[in-house]
């Protein structure tokens, strides 16, 4: 795979972060109802599927997702991603079980049950709409820096930073060692890809990810291997305030 181009960066102002993702997305599905989406958890799009669920235009009833990543043994509890993604989105948007492909957690099975994401994902034809978040660290899914470029979904052992701002979420039990991710390469098969970013803490990485060498210490500079990719980014985020 070859650099193609250099991100599509899209600032926009934090009140109008979500509703701008979530006319990408309806934009997607309004050209292709069965479109499959990759969805992320995490802070950063909140406000993205709040804002989706709020249109009254947007029909989700063909819509496919493919969850980003998941915690490594987490299964139906309620501090799940899966968990996360269902009271967020899913739920509302009625998407049937059969049209999610979840993240596998159970330890048990766990390399037979990655490859048989990954195939199940080729099956549906890839992500046509790949939706991302930012580590702090530049990782993007759990695919934590070193990760290689052509990575498939696996497990992966968290880094310390990773942990720390996941504490959050795991209100004082201690939070896994591993996570579950797709790999980079699969991330890059995406038809498009759009990473979402907000906040001046995520500025220095974003500048890291965007002008920084395209390598494993920062994994979300594989995006720059893609050649449809919109970095979605509030002022903050992009270093304009
Ligand atoms: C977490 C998740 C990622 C997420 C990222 C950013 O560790 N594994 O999927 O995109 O970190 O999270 P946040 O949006 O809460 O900053």
């Amino acid at each position: 795979m070859m650099t193609l181009s250099t991100p599509t960066v899209q600032v926009v102002a934090p009140e109008t972060f979500g509703a701008t993702a979530a006319e990408h997305i309806a934009a997607t599905l309004r050209v292709k109802p069965d479109a499959v989406l990759g969805l992320p958890t995490g802070n950063t799009p909140v406000p993205v599927y709040a804002a989706l669920l709020a249109r009254r235009d947007v029909n989700f009833s063909r819509a496919r997702v493919a969850m980003l990543d998941e915690y490594l043994g987490a299964g139906d509890r309620p501090i799940s991603f899966y968990q996360w993604l269902r009271s967020h989105f899913l739920a509302a948007a009625a998407i049937a079980p059969e049209r999610i492909l979840r993240m596998p957690s159970d330890p048990e099975g766990i390399v037979a049950a990655c490859a048989a994401y990954d195939r199940q994902l080729e099956q549906w034809g890839g992500c046509d709409l790949q939706l991302l978040g930012l580590g702090l660290n530049g990782h993007i899914g759990f695919n934590e820096p070193s990760s290689p470029g052509d990575s498939a979904t696996r497990v992966v052992p968290l880094s310390a930073s990773t942990r720390d701002a996941n504490e959050e979420y795991w209100q004082g039990e201690e939070v896994p060692e591993f996570g579950v991710t797709t790999g980079i390469g699969v991330i890059l098969r995406a038809k498009r890809i759009i990473l979402l970013v907000n906040g001046a803490r995520k500025a220095a990485t974003l500048r890291q990810a965007l002008d920084g060498p395209i390598g494993p210490d920062c994994p979300a500079s594989f995006l720059r291997r893609h050649r449809d990719v919109l970095v979605l980014a509030d002022r903050a985020a992009a270093g304009q305030e």
